[in-house]
């Protein structure tokens, strides 16, 4: 296969950086618009034969699927804006982005059109400097909030995970780093000892160093004050003794999640972080944001730690960064951008020319479209439709959200909280059939809507969820 001369690489930066800046009148959120008197289109039963067909075949070689997949094997083929469509032809509204990943919806125009340019311009050039790349950089300084000023890129979640923690040991030169129960950091052996370990690497053990300390739930407090409300300082007290009494001393930070994605859209209390900034300040600790699932518009900001105007001193941003091409960063602050000489940081993919576009793409949409305040409405028109989900089922425990990051706990009993898987399991299996794309974590049950959905099709989405659980109740509790 030839390069297509016709489109030859530009010969200025300007003109590279062009390519993405075409001048348009396109609106984001009318192309997200979901016209309801067609979708959900369900023109088979689903998972439908052909989607069964193709799944059993694949599965034959590839293997260790998610639960997402397991509970629910349908085919994709294709996805436009809040739509997925299946091999069998059924059109889904999608409440998953994938799995948080194509915030600004599939294969949103800009973005797609930004990658097919560069991936017939320039691929990959290792870490030397590209135009679109320095692009990038420019516009990271500008819109991060404080000194968030150093950066680094690689192509997961993970990785960038791992560079943030070698870069938060570089400059501390220490290497005792904790998180918080339940947290997910990815699947390698570092990310993995600062999560649910049990639950992602079958024998595995804890790096040592690596130390796991209780987060304020403000579902499910574990230390309340004596008014019932939940005691954030005693966990701060708690931190103080561990670091005290169960570490060597030799402590370089936290690394943690703003909200607990893989966990269950877990909530902190709005005073947690400042809280746990100042202590870290104080204790001379640098406080690591894990935001590969909350950053890039998810939760209505670029980072979730601007809700508590808290600026950490690195964090990772992933998932929605590149709205679907596999793109992440770790920012570091200011007095923090050297010691990414001390570790090493380059990658092979880590950001190469279509990374930087798809990045530079889908920061310039959310940003010039204000997609960040649309996330935000729509975080308050989810809750209002879920706490009367809450109102009329006694197995929905608790119902959450953070601009289109979102959760419904089911349980049991509401005043033992006792989880109900089995409810989770059935919802989300007869709320996919009913066509609407989501994801399960075992009792809770997830929900992540492309931002750039309209306020009808969020609201036909959860009414979806609600038929579900209606029904789920009816089979279970009779
Ligand atoms: C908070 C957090 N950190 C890290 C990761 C790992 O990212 P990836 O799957 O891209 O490696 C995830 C993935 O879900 C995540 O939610």
């Amino acid at each position: 296969m030839s390069l297509s001369r016709g489109t030859a690489a530009p010969r200025d930066a300007e003109r590279i950086i062009n390519v993405i800046e075409t001048p348009t009148r396109f609106s984001t959120l009318d192309w997200g618009r979901v016209d309801l008197d067609r979708y959900p289109h369900m023109v088979t039963e689903s998972p439908g034969p052909k989607s069964r067909e193709i799944h059993a075949r694949c599965t034959k070689y590839f293997k260790g699927l998610s639960e997402q997949v397991k509970l629910f094997p349908v085919v994709f083929e294709s996805g436009e804006g809040c739509i997925l469509r299946d091999a069998d032809g059924n059109e889904y509204i999608d409440f998953s982005s994938g799995i948080y990943v194509a915030t600004l919806g599939h294969c949103h125009p800009k973005i797609s059109e930004a990658v097919a340019k560069m991936a017939g311009q320039l691929m990959n050039a290792h870490d030397f400097t590209t135009p679109i790349k320095t692009a990038l950089m420019e516009k990271l300084a500008q819109i991060l909030p404080g000194d968030l000023n150093g950066f680094q890129l690689y192509d997961s979640g993970t990785t960038a995970v791992e560079a943030g923690l070698r870069v938060m040991r570089a400059a501390t030169k220490k290497n005792e780093i904790l998180s918080c129960f339940n947290d997910y950091h990815g699947k390698t052996q570092g990310a993995v000892s600062l999560g649910h370990i049990r639950s992602f690497v079958y024998g595995a053990v804890r790096v040592p160093g690596m130390h796991m300390v209780p987060r304020p739930d403000t579902y499910r407090p574990m230390w309340t004050k004596p008014d019932g409300t939940i005691d954030t300082d005693k966990h701060i007290e708690f931190y103080d003794e561990y670091i005290d009494k169960a570490t060597v001393h030799n402590v370089a930070g936290f690394c943690l999640e703003p909200i607990q994605g893989w966990g269950g859209t877990i909530m902190p209390p709005d005073d947690f972080f400042p809280k746990l900034r100042k202590f870290c300040d104080d204790r001379n600790l640098l406080l690591m944001a894990d935001e590969v699932l909350t950053s890039w518009g998810r939760t209505g900001r670029y980072l979730c730690m601007e809700h508590w105007g808290v600026v950490p001193d690195i964090v990772t941003i992933g998932k929605g960064f590149g709205n679907g091409f596999p793109v992440t960063c770790v920012a570091v602050r200011e007095p923090y951008k050297e010691s990414f000489e001390a570790i090493s940081a380059s990658s092979s993919y880590g950001g190469n020319p279509m990374a930087c576009a798809a990045a530079l793409a889908s920061t310039q949409v959310i940003e010039e479209e204000n997609l960040n305040e649309w996330a935000e409405h729509l975080g308050n028109v989810a809750i209002k439709r879920m706490q009367k989900m809450k109102d009329e089922h006694p197995i929905v425990g608790d119902v959450r959200a953070k601009g289109c990051l979102l959760g419904i706990e089911m349980v049991k009993d509401r005043v033992t909280k006792q989880p109900f898987n089995e409810a989770g399991k059935l919802v989300y299996q007869k709320a996919f059939r009913k066509g609407l794309a989501w994801i399960p974590a075992g009792h809770i049950l997830r929900l992540s809507p492309p931002i750039v959905m309209d306020e009808a099709t969020l609201v036909r989405g959860l009414d979806i969820v609600d038929e579900a659980i209606a029904e789920t109740e009816k089979e279970l509790l009779g």
